[in-house]
């Protein structure tokens, strides 16, 4: 994958578009800027926190992450419908040179809390057994710290009224967890079969940092109805956009890595091969 550059530099380019949504290439705050005010009913994303973003490792609030976060809501909330949710994907990571957690994800939620009018409506917790070897600095079977087994994922809104039908939630998880709860077992990376028989077409092994398109679907179902627009700025290898696919929604997809977006475009294509089977 790319390493991030600095925000707002590059130019957007359409790399692919379908009946419901567009595949473009590019920096995450030009795809947002691309978009309609008041357009969007969900942004769901991971955006990248290393690079020049953070990291700071002798600071672990990494302040500029938390600087680049506000400006980033900023355009989230200028897209997003009144009622529409932020669900962001943060954490999960080591500082680079101690076996110590960076807490950038504390320190900019607490800014856009305090000081910008978010309402933080709950945070979720998901089981990603493929995390462990991701981002294992300092954790590991004799290491000195324990493996990284789940995702942070924060769900924000500027307002705490959202409409939404808890009830949906249950479709989704197994019955060894709290099914209408919000600690997530929704599967990893081995278990999404396109994924891994796209990858295997290619010889290669799954990739550790892409979620499957159970977790994004989970947070569309619960959150969206059909025909909302939903965006994931930072959406690697096309996810989202094959969730909000399988449920109609319209879609915006985009990634500053052109390997990752013709991996996504690739995907898209083979769920439109079984479509029409
Ligand atoms: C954690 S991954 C997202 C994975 C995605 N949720 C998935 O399931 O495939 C973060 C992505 O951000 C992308 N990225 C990094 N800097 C970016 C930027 N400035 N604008 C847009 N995408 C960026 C990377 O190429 C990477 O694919």
């Amino acid at each position: 994958m790319t390493e991030p550059t600095e925000a707002g530099s590059t130019a957007l380019s359409t790399v692919h578009t379908t009946d419901h949504g567009t595949l473009t290439c590019g920096d995450a705050l030009d795809c947002l800027r691309s978009l309609p005010a008041d357009s969007v009913r969900l942004i769901v994303t991971a955006p990248w926190f290393q690079g020049p973003y953070v990291i700071d490792s002798t600071d672990p609030t990494s302040p500029r992450f938390g600087d680049w976060l506000v400006t980033f809501m900023e355009e989230c909330e200028r897209v997003l419908l009144p009622d529409g949710s932020v669900v962001l994907e943060l954490g999960c990571t080591w500082a680079a040179d101690r076996p110590v957690r960076t807490i950038q994800h504390y320190a900019a939620l607490s800014r856009l809390v305090g000081e910008h009018g978010w309402h933080l409506l709950q945070e979720l917790y998901y089981y990603n057994p493929q995390l462990m070897g991701a981002w294992d600095t300092w954790g590991g079977p004799g290491a000195s710290r324990l493996n990284d087994c789940v995702s942070n994922f924060y769900w924000l809104s500027r307002t705490p009224d959202v409409p939404v039908d808890t009830a949906r939630a249950l479709e989704f998880q197994n019955t060894l967890v709290n099914q209408s709860g919000n600690l997530l077992a929704l599967g990893d990376t081995y278990a999404d079969h396109l994924h891994m028989r796209q990858r295997a077409s290619e010889g290669k092994p799954p990739e550790p940092e892409r979620n499957p398109v159970s977790v994004p679907l989970y947070f569309i179902k619960l959150l969206t109805q059909p025909g909302d627009h939903v965006v994931d700025p930072f959406g690697g290898t096309g996810s989202m956009a094959i969730a909000a696919e399988l449920t109609r929604r319209h879609w915006t997809c985009n990634d500053l890595s052109r390997d990752a977006v013709d991996i996504a475009k690739d995907r898209l294509a083979l769920l439109d091969r079984h479509a029409a089977h």
